[in-house]
């Protein structure tokens, strides 16, 4: 696990998009999976920017999201496929054959989820995956348990989860769901590179057991420790416990 420490979010943001970049100019080709929440937003305003002066193209990338809440529907303002369709994939111009998301509206989520997981599998797997990491340390919507289901399934969402996630909510914390599909945590380890960002000190505590904790499905995000080419990106605060 290589740590990378930067001066500031927008550093952080700066040198996530420079790999990103990178990887595609690579391989034109790639799958990415994206997560939602407040930290990525930088990232994705610097890919937009980077986009905008042509300095990376997108147009053979495919765009995974990581997790989905039951019940809401691809048009569904809060959903994380309308997240990452008004951050990132709107504003690059992505195609609608370049986007694989999981379909929270489903009627049947557990067979939703068998079907995302082929999806991913016959497009080869994920390259990057770029993670956020939740204050109880999850990833993706992969909460900390005794267990932890190692492919895309239907989860019961934490109350601090759901709390933490009412912002999309217009802080009407009644509204958000109580339940999710996400990838698992073989799903996204079995990606070829991992990119975990987290920023300010909020996250610091969680970061360290992360990081510098035993690895225990406790802690989803120490899980990322195993995976052999994986970069955590941090700014000062986040790193201020290590
Ligand atoms: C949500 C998402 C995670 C994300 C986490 C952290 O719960 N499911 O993928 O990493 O939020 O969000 P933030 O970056 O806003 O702290």
């Amino acid at each position: 696990m290589h740590i990378d420490v930067q001066p500031s979010p927008r550093a952080v943001a700066r040198e996530a998009a420079r790999l990103i970049a990178d990887a595609v100019a690579d391989r034109p080709s790639l799958a990415i999976a994206l997560p939602t929440g407040q930290t990525p937003l930088p990232l994705y305003r610097e890919l937009i920017v980077s986009y905008a002066q042509s300095k990376i193209d997108f147009s053979q990338v495919s765009f995974f999201n990581l997790d989905e809440f039951v019940g809401l529907g691809h048009t569904h303002a809060a959903s994380y496929h309308a997240f990452l369709k008004h951050h990132l994939l709107d504003p690059l111009g992505i195609r609608a054959n370049q986007i694989f998301t999981i379909r929270g509206d489903a009627r049947d989520s557990v067979a939703e989820a068998a079907r995302y997981e082929q999806a991913i599998a016959k497009r080869g797997g994920i390259d990057i995956a770029v993670l956020g990491i939740g204050a109880n340390g999850h990833i993706g919507f992969n909460e900390p348990a005794r267990h932890l289901h190692p492919r895309t399934h239907l989860l019961t969402l934490a109350p601090a989860t759901r709390r933490a996630n009412a912002w999309l909510f217009g802080d009407r914390l009644r509204d958000v769901p109580r339940q999710a599909i996400s990838m698992g945590v073989a799903t996204i380890l079995s990606a070829r590179g991992v990119l975990l960002i987290a920023t300010g000190a909020a996250k610091a505590p969680i970061v360290h057991r992360a990081i510098q904790g035993p690895v225990t499905t406790s802690v989803p995000a120490s899980l990322v420790q195993l995976h052999p080419d994986a970069i955590v990106l941090l700014d000062k605060a986040a790193a201020s416990r290590l």
